[in-house]
This record gives C-alpha cells, structure tokens and sequence, in this order.
C-alpha cells in the first residue's frame, strides 16, 4: 500500500495545555489521522484531518457488539529535540494480531507507522518536553456498518489520535497498591484476552471500582479457570522478585504480550537476571512472602511505565512489598527504558526511531 496521504490542516488551532498538569489522556492535539476500509476495496482514503467528533448511525455495529481494536505507543522528545517513537513495529504487528482475532481486515503495518510519523510531524509542537512527559498514541479500529446483525462489519475506520501526557498514575513512581481479584475474571485461553480490544477492559471496569472503593490503584487477575495463577494488573503486565529471580506470566493466550514487558525482559537479561516467564501462583507469591523472599514487585505497560508495587491484598491478606518503596531493581528498570525513550541512553538494542 502506497497511498498519498491528504493532509488538511486546521483554522483553529487549540491552546496548548500546562506540561506540568497533563494527567493522562485528558487533552488532545489539534488532528487526527483516518482511513477507511470498504469490503471489496481495501484501506482506502488516508488522511491527515483536523481533530473531530465522529458522526456514526446508532446502529454502528462497534456500539453494540465492539468490534474493534486498539493499540497505545508514545512518542518522546529528546533533550536536543528530536522526537523518538519507542518499537512502533511491534505496536502496529500486535495490531494485526488482535485484527485477526477480532476479524478485522489486516493492516499494513509500515504504511501505518508512515502515516503516524506523518501525524506527529504536523502535530510536533504536541510533543512536550518536561520532565516525564510523552505524546501518548492511541490507533484504533471500529465497525461501523449500521447493523445489528452479528456478523463482521465491511466498512471500518482507522483511527489515530494524539494526547500529551503525564504519568497514568497519581502516585507517578512511587508504589501503587494493588487489589488481588477472586471474584471476577478478565478473560480464559481462547477468548480475547491476548488482544487488544475494548471488551477486555469493560468487563474489567466494575473490579476496578471495587478496588478503588477500598484504596487500590487496581486489580490484579487472577486466571479464568482456577483463579489461582496470577494474569495480569489492569493497565499493566506484572513481574515479582523472589529469592533473586525475575518472574512474570507467560504467554499463554489469555494476557496481553506487552511491548513494555517484551523489552523489560531483554533490558533484565542483559543485565545478567535470570528470567522466567511461566505459571505463577497466588499462594507461590503469599509463600515467598511469608519466606522473607517476595524482594519486588512492578508492573509494565506503554502508559504505567514501571511501576513499583508496594502492597498486594489477596482475599484480606495484605503483603507489604519492599517496605512500600521502590525496589532497586525496579528504579534501575524505569531509568534504562526512559533513557532510551527520552534518547538520553545509548539505544543498544535498536528500539527507537526518530521521526523527521
Ligand atoms: C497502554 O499502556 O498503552 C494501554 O493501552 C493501557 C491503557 C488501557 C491505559
């Protein structure tokens, strides 16, 4: 896919926000990339548009049966002021893997990254530049044929927007306390829990409000059949320290394979870290705490960083982690990848691309 992109730009420029009070997702650029996909023709008609509502029939199918996708990667500005983008490859192949469960039609990944380093070229006064601040990126794919039938859609639109940022977390890098779920589940092996689609995160919203009705940042999942093997934290993937070992979920189908985990685990590795990625019980992690040995505990994602854990609650049982502080691993973690993020490290394992 060659396209030409059209760009039609704004008459109205927005005002731009205070840098030391994004928050996250609060604020949007001044355009929006969209293209649309008709059955029989293809991706078609990209374009660079100013920033605006969307006007869909009320019987669009991605209002009632959400299909869709989405995908979150962030671009940074360097202290000379480039501006990098972090493996937008692996955002745009993670995109195709959830098309495909979803039964989306199949995107081309490069013309993708082409056009979003399109967007962020007209958009480069977006990109801010104080401390711990990013361009958070949110592509997205929605049905939206009027039907009701259950059947894929033929008409979609793909979609990028833009948002400056702050940390996802009030706490920023200080630990956040974590709820350990048993009572709802987020996905089992088959369904859509790999994926990156809305769904995953209605159906976790109502566990989200139970733990933040009793002081929890969010939840931790447990697995759909047992709910006894640790998943994942609700906008993250999660990593203990026990007995000197890093250990994480694996990838088994039902959790996200996150980019932020994928290139922790390489960064932790070359460090020398043994790490494993395989089942991992709730009552493993209770044990290691009881032995003295739960050392860490931090999530991972595009928008949670690395986020120290410094409090897990499983069913009333509350275990301090490291004091409640940041572990020194999990410090030494944030620092790598948001030095190679910001460009203020060598990029050694070929990561980042600047966009120019
Ligand atoms: C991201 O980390 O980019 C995510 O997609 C999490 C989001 C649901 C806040």
């Amino acid at each position: 896919m060659d396209q030409e992109i059209k760009i039609v730009l704004t008459n109205t420029p927005k005002e731009k926000p205070d840098q030391n009070h994004l928050g996250f997702g609060n604020y949007f650029t001044d355009h929006m990339f969209m293209m649309d996909y008709i059955e029989g023709q293809g991706w078609i008609d990209p374009r660079i548009i100013p920033y605006q509502n969307l006007s869909l029939d009320p019987a669009a199918m991605v209002f009632h049966y959400a299909q869709e996708v989405f995908e979150g990667l962030k671009a940074y500005r360097a202290a000379d002021g480039r501006i990098l983008l972090f493996r937008p490859d692996e955002n745009m192949k993670r995109m195709n893997v959830s098309n495909d469960r979803l039964d989306i039609p199949a995107l081309d990944e490069a013309f993708c990254i082409k056009a979003l380093k399109e967007l962020i070229k007209v958009e480069q006064d977006w990109v801010p530049s104080a401390e711990g601040t990013s361009l958070y990126i949110r592509p997205f794919i929605i049905a939206v044929d009027p039907s009701l039938g259950v059947h894929r859609a033929s008409h979609y639109y793909f979609i990028i927007i833009l948002s400056p940022v702050g940390a996802y977390y009030p706490e920023g890098l200080n630990p956040v306390k974590i709820y350990v779920e048993s009572e709802y589940v987020r996905a089992v092996k088959g369904g859509v829990g790999f994926t990156k689609t809305g769904g995953n995160y209605a159906s976790s919203i109502k566990a989200q409000s139970k733990a933040e009705g009793m002081h929890y940042t969010q939840v931790l999942w447990l697995d759909g059949v047992e709910r006894k093997y640790i998943e994942e934290v609700g906008t993250m993937n999660v990593f203990f320290k026990i007995d000197g070992k890093i250990v994480t979920p694996g990838l088994e189908g039902s959790i996200l394979s996150g980019i932020t985990r994928k290139s922790s685990i390489e960064i932790l590795k070359s460090w020398g870290y043994e790490v494993e990625e395989r089942k991992l019980s709730i009552d493993e992690v209770e044990q290691a705490y009881r032995d003295g040995k739960l050392e860490e505990a931090f999530g991972t994602g595009t928008a949670a960083v690395i986020s120290p854990i410094g409090e897990l609650n499983y069913n009333g049982d509350i275990m301090p982690i490291n004091n409640g502080e940041i572990g020194p691993v999990s410090h030494k973690l944030y620092e790598t990848l948001t030095g190679i993020q910001w460009g203020k490290l060598k990029d050694e394992f070929n990561w980042v691309q600047e966009v120019k």
